[in-house]
């Protein structure tokens, strides 16, 4: 499967270097969503090189990052090591290993599962109702976006990415990655489904993207067969300067959205318990 996913090599330096990280207030969101204390352990699905997984390790007792890209994990790790983090593990896996993970942690014992733009790779109908029953009442899976693909923003500059991306590619690039509203609709409905109340959080932001940011971009989301080989990179992102409007910088406006689905004690369990007594 690793294969596949195409996050090996020079792809994990520019994901690392380039992608947009989490700001602040997305953290502090997740925390207060689910009132996670020292006490608690979170688990970052598809953590990449940890965007959530390191901001998130400073505020609970233990974080738990899982990936299937050995590469990106280790990169994970090292920068997670490199700001003091000494409370992660990484392991190697996917959504289909967390019932694995599930046994080895206990029942109730997670306070939140995070998956910060990566739940498209994934099966949330199979995967949400394994998470259920280890969160403990009152922690619940958080499902964020980061924005929307760099090609697939309402600006000329990312209409001309967009246009100048398909024809080099060959393919089209309309696939949103989980960012559009039929998805996470779809994420929305296997929440509650699998019994969670689930609400909607945003947080926005704006950033300014020089010719180097926007390229690192872009070879961050290739799969590391479809990347430039490196002398010819220079010459990439010179015919990707002469495709784009004649600007130094390009901005954007990023909206985060969090899927927030809580795992409550219903009045009747509460009754029923009490009733036990
Ligand atoms: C776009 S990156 C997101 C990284 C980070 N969470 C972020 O918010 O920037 C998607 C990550 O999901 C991982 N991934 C792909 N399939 C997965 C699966 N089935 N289970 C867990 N992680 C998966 C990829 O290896 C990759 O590191």
């Amino acid at each position: 499967m690793a294969q596949e996913l195409g996050f090996r090599g020079d792809v994990v330096d520019y994901y690392h270097r380039y992608r947009r990280g989490y700001p602040a207030a997305v953290i502090d969101a997740l925390v207060a969503a689910f009132a996670l204390t020292r006490d608690d352990t979170v688990v970052d699905l598809g953590c990449g090189t940890g965007q959530l997984t390191t901001p998130i390790a400073h505020r609970v007792r233990a974080v738990v990052g899982v990936d299937p890209e050995p590469d990106m994990l280790t990169r994970a790790r090292s920068a997670a090591a490199e700001r003091g983090v000494g409370n992660a593990t990484w392991m190697i896996g996917t959504d289909a290993d967390l019932p694995a993970l599930g046994a080895l942690l206990g029942m109730g014992a997670l306070g939140a599962v995070t998956v910060g733009q990566a739940l498209h790779w994934m099966r949330p109908d199979e995967l949400f109702p394994t998470l259920f029953p280890l969160l403990r009442t009152g922690g619940g899976v958080a499902v964020v976006t980061n924005g929307t693909p760099l090609w697939l923003q309402d600006t000329d500059w990312s209409r001309a990415l967009r246009r100048w991306l398909e024809a080099w590619l060959d393919k089209d690039l309309g696939y949103a990655c989980g960012t559009d509203a039929d998805s996470q609709l779809r994420y929305r409905e296997a929440l509650t489904v699998s019994g969670f109340d689930v609400r909607e959080q945003h947080v926005e932001y704006a950033a300014d993207l020089d010719l180097e940011h926007l390229v690192g971009g872009v070879y961050s989301a290739l799969p590391v067969d479809r990347l430039p080989p490196p002398d010819q990179r220079p010459r990439f992102a010179e015919q990707l300067r002469h495709a784009l409007p004649p600007e130094d910088r390009f901005a954007e406006h990023i909206r985060v959205t969090m899927l927030l689905g809580t795992k409550v004690q219903h009045q009747a369990t509460e009754l029923t318990g009490l009733r036990g007594k």
